[in-house]
């Protein structure tokens, strides 16, 4: 992993003004957040340089508002909710530059907190425009980056401003970094990878890059049925992309090159509807799927084959799930898997880096969100990490 900067590199800060990038694109309901975990994330970064004296001025986007002002996209309808994470009163400061900004700094005390308007209601944030990037860094001494999640885009307040002052990760950047690193980057072989969702054509670079990476791809999810079609199989009425089962083939062979162990399902669960506890449910080998029926979740004996490839590996990465599992009983193969992975990693004989928003959903489903090593509450900025892209918010701290 390229070395970047932490807060410990900081030396004093006391009046200097920290402008932290952070992530509070955050899920909303009713006028409030109906999830804070990025929140609790930037935590300990916002509270370190405040209580190590600094004014901490937040950066943050809110939405897509397409580069103008939006009043039901201003950050300032998070503020509520991140106070309360932060169990601090929080400055609004309806702008990213300027005039008013330099008045509000004046105003602040050492250790206050204070949150700029969406970094997006300029166009020159998602244009990575450098005089926008310069005039917000005029306001700061240094830049930290908290927000891994936002790490993908080459915006302004990402990539832009740390052409202009000294820049850091946060103390969640870094947990991240030194997360993803140890699953992919410099993993304990044997690695294996859990990749699992509706569609191959959405993960398709993430499985090109994987097969070259891991020894074991497991796939799950309606993208195995487009892989189990590729191999001959009939997948009834299945969530199946037909069209790219050329491509799947190319990935398996490749993946067969690579010395990578490609997992399909042998044994599935169908059901002639898609709804919670169907009558028509049936367990079925894969070669037994009728016309009328569709697959939903990987079978119990595929599940338990799973769990014993787990027990021969050191590290996992997962994005995705085995089933359709929000809706019952089609989580039991992605609830399995994830206790025998969260097992595994409390014995130290796994490392386990899980990430994007239905993986987040099914591990909580599971009951082992705090015994996997690391979640990534990132979503496209994770699957771009998966995709072994170079994401321009963690190049810009590392140059
Ligand atoms: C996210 O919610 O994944 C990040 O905040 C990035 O948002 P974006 O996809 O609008 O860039």
């Amino acid at each position: 992993m390229s070395k970047f900067k932490t807060l410990d590199d900081l030396g004093d800060v006391t009046g200097k003004v920290a402008l932290v990038r952070v992530d509070l694109n955050l899920p909303m309901k009713d006028g409030s957040a109906t999830d804070v975990t990025r929140v609790e994330a930037i935590k300990p970064t916002v509270l370190e340089l405040a209580e190590r004296g600094a004014k901490v001025l937040m950066l943050a986007h809110f939405g897509r508002p397409g580069g103008k002002r939006s009043s039901v996209l201003s950050t300032s309808m998070v503020v509520g909710d991140v106070e309360g994470v932060l169990g601090k009163e929080l400055m609004f400061i309806p702008e990213v530059a300027g005039p008013v900004v330099e008045q509000s700094i004046g105003i602040l005390r050492n250790g206050d907190i204070g949150l700029l308007d969406n970094t997006r209601f300029w166009p020159g944030e998602e244009a990575n425009d450098a005089d926008f990037a310069k005039a917000i860094a005029a306001h700061g001494d240094f830049f930290v980056n908290d927000a891994f999640s936002a790490a993908h885009r080459a915006h302004a307040t990402t990539e832009g401003i740390t052409h202009h002052l000294p820049a850091y990760a946060g103390r969640s950047m870094e947990a991240e970094l030194k997360a993803l690193d140890a699953a992919l980057g410099n993993p304990q072989a044997p690695v294996a990878a859990v990749v699992g969702g509706a569609k191959v054509s959405s993960k398709l670079a993430v499985l090109e890059n994987l097969v070259g990476r891991v020894q074991h791809l497991i796939i799950g999810g309606g993208m195995a049925n487009t892989f189990l079609a590729a191999r001959g199989v009939n997948v009834g009425k299945s969530l199946c992309e037909h069209d790219l089962t050329d491509t799947a083939s190319r990935i398996l062979d490749t993946a067969d090159h690579a010395g990578c162990t490609v997992h399909l399902p042998y044994d599935v669960v169908v059901s002639k509807e898609f709804a919670a506890n169907p009558p028509s449910l049936r367990t079925c080998n894969v070669h037994e799927v009728a016309e009328d029926e569709m697959i939903l979740d990987i079978g119990a004996s595929a599940a338990v084959a799973l769990a014993d490839v787990l027990k021969t590996c050191r590290t996992l990465v997962w994005n995705g799930p085995l089933g359709a599992f929000e809706t019952e009983p089609f989580d039991a193969a992605t609830v399995a898997l994830a206790r025998t992975a969260a097992a595994l990693t409390q014995e130290g004989s796994l490392i386990s880096v899980a990430g994007g928003g239905d993986t987040v959903a099914a591990l909580a489903q599971a009951g082992v969100t705090g015994d996997v090593t690391y979640i990534s509450t990132a979503g496209g900025a994770f699957l771009e990490w998966m995709e072994g892209k170079e994401l321009p918010g963690v190049a810009a701290l590392t140059a």
